[in-house]
């Protein structure tokens, strides 16, 4: 969603703030801008489009100060243009940034409107810095007054405020979209994301749901809970180096980010497996007990996440033996589940601050589950910290809009957890899979040598509008994720259907034109899957065929054939997901798409 970036400094702050946006941006690309307090006054500059409008705008008339807010946009309540873009000032007096939704909004503009203010947006955010100068006009200070503005607001928010009345202070607010404290040396900064600052801190302080924090010159920091008292928050030096979020060598973020696998994946397994066996402590001390006693599992998750569950169904219910209910969260919010007992429910999500999944978990916590479980590539998110147990996924910091490595590391996560109940309940030890993890990185690294073949394959989808994707078992859900990719990069009109459901309906849309992309690693169903497309070749359809090297699928006419390695059954999604997402890749590149930041979506959804 939008990103916000505000420091206050002993130096000029306008690098620090269009650096985190630069870094920010991977969350709303639609507008930015910047206010920065200078000599008394809020000097703002404000752009439609990309960060980089708004760094030529600077170029031409920098904004010099020590304290100031920026922030880049992804737009929900008024289309994206300068005006729409924030900070959004009230009388040059005050200033905002926002993320997340006022629902309360149309009530309190029509109040501020018949009291004589003027808007100049079509934002919900604007009525926040009119109420502040409301406030501050009555004589209270810039913290009191942003803790009485906000505690009339509805709906989700991250701000920073700063104003004339008093320089050198920028005051942030956290409730439903997230905000973390940047810790410096003689100076602070807040930011929706760690990365936005790792240029100027490593040390970060997450604010809890319903903080009011205020930084100030030389660095001082107060923060106040939702009930008004003061509180101290845990300050955490961040994990990954700052090298997690450049490009290196890479033409995108997503290429590397998918050439990152092999590593993360190591990473996702360190420490979490012995010679045999996985070592079910790693999802917590209290993790035994619950997964002996755990007879269901709800997974609820959105997008690719909500992908990987549906993979973690048909492993949980083979390998250990427990039924599955998988979902996704924006529907699993607003139902009547029926929770029998003994259910365990389990979120995914790469960002950790998913709204629909948080509002899911928050939800989920009513009803009554044995326990809550998070598998999340971000420590100290929302999700993780609201959970009672949690595994990370390890992938470091994912800027590519469209989700790879997080995706790969989740399924491991997912495996692990799969083992770890199988082993809980008593189950035969599944040593095999424990070794073919542990080979799991070497065999990636060996699809990834295919990214040339690949990238030549992909020359054939280059015209397409639309395209079909098939596979069978958990080979489904990697279908419906290669679908996911396509669309989100190229633009593709891309479905995927479980192979059995061709000829239900789907066959119609099959001839000549048609590409059909189909996952074959060498399982049970693998001769059921050669029927399915030999349905697709009788129609002329163009088929293209993801196999493992030994089923015997070769280069005929209407065939293309890219061969994978030979891979332990229970891990083939892992492995038959990196050519897909090469593919939809080399497609967008060749169709000359924003592939990292793809049009109308952002990186973390954190409005509903
Ligand atoms: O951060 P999350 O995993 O909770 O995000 C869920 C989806 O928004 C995300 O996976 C989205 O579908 C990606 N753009 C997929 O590439």
């Amino acid at each position: 969603m939008c990103g916000i970036v505000a420091a206050v400094a002993q130096r000029n702050v306008q690098g620090i703030l269009l650096e985190g946006l630069k870094r920010l941006e991977y969350r709303g690309y639609d507008s930015s801008g910047m206010t920065v307090l200078n000599n008394g006054s809020l000097t703002r500059h404000r752009a439609l489009g990309k960060v980089a409008a708004l760094a030529e705008q600077l170029d031409n008339a920098p904004l010099p100060g020590m304290s100031g807010i920026a922030h880049t946009r992804w737009a929900t309540h008024g289309k994206p243009s300068e005006a729409n873009a924030h900070p959004h000032h009230s009388s040059d007096q005050v200033a905002v940034v926002h993320n997340g939704i006022i629902e309360n909004y149309e009530h309190i503009k029509q109040a501020l409107q018949a009291n004589g203010y003027t808007f100049t947006s079509e934002t919900d955010t604007e009525v926040i810095a009119h109420l502040l100068a409301d406030k501050l006009n009555s004589g209270l200070g810039l913290f009191e007054a942003t803790q009485e503005v906000v505690s009339g607001l509805g709906g989700a928010y991250a701000l920073g405020v700063m104003s004339v009345v008093e320089p050198g202070v920028v005051v942030g607010a956290r409730q439903g979209s997230p905000l973390v404290v940047g810790v410096g040396i003689d100076e602070a900064f807040l930011a929706s994301d760690p990365l936005a600052l790792l240029q100027v801190t490593d040390r970060f302080i997450y604010l809890e749901e319903g903080d009011l924090v205020e930084i100030r010159e030389q660095g001082a920091i107060q923060i106040v809970d939702r009930d008004g008292h003061q509180v101290e928050r845990p300050v955490h030096t961040f994990e990954h180096g700052d090298g997690a979020a450049s490009k290196g060598e890479y033409r995108h973020y997503m290429l590397k980010e998918i050439f990152e696998q092999p590593e993360v994946i190591s990473a996702a397994l360190e420490g979490r497996l012995s010679t045999n066996s996985v070592l079910v402590e790693s999802f917590g001390p209290e993790a035994q007990v619950l997964f002996q006693n755990t007879r269901q599992i709800h997974i609820i998750a959105c997008g690719t996440s909500y992908h990987a569950g549906l993979v973690a169904r048909y492993w949980l219910e083979r390998y250990a033996g427990v039924p599955v209910q998988v979902e996704v969260a924006s529907e699993y919010r607003y139902r009547h589940p029926v929770v029998p007992d003994g259910t365990l429910f389990v979120t995914l999500s790469q960002s950790g601050e998913t709204a629909d999944t948080l509002a899911a978990l928050r939800f989920a916590k009513t009803l009554h589950y044995v326990g809550t479980l998070a598998i999340c590539n971000v420590p100290g998110s929302s999700l993780v910290r609201e959970s009672d147990m949690s595994l990370m996924t390890h992938a470091g910091p994912e800027i590519g809009v469209a989700s790879t490595k997080a995706f790969t590391t989740q399924l491991v996560a997912l495996m692990l957890l799969t083992l770890s109940v199988s082993k809980a309940k008593g189950q035969p030890e599944r040593a095999e899979i424990v070794a073919a993890l542990q080979s799991l990185p070497a065999l990636c690294k060996q699809v990834l040598g295919l990214a040339g073949q690949i990238e030549t394959l992909s020359q054939a989808f280059a015209e397409k509008h639309h395209a079909l994707f098939l596979g069978r078992g958990a080979h489904y859900p990697i279908a419906l994720e290669g679908a996911l990719k396509l669309k989100e990069i190229s633009y593709i009109h891309a479905e995927a259907y479980p192979a059995g459901e061709l000829k239900h309906g789907p066959l119609a849309l099959v001839d000549s034109e048609m590409p059909v992309i189909s996952v074959a690693p060498n399982d049970d169903l693998l001769e059921k899957l050669k029927s399915n497309l030999q349905e697709v070749r009788a129609r002329g359809g163009q088929l293209f065929v993801f196999a493992d090297q030994a089923v015997g699928i070769n280069d005929q006419d209407g065939i293309r054939v890219m061969k994978l390695p030979h891979v332990h059954e229970a891990l083939a999604p892992l492995l038959y997901t990196l050519p897909l997402q090469l593919l939809s890749y080399y497609v967008a590149v060749l169709k000359g798409t924003d592939v990292d930041q793809p049009r109308n979506l952002a990186k973390s959804v954190t409005v509903e």
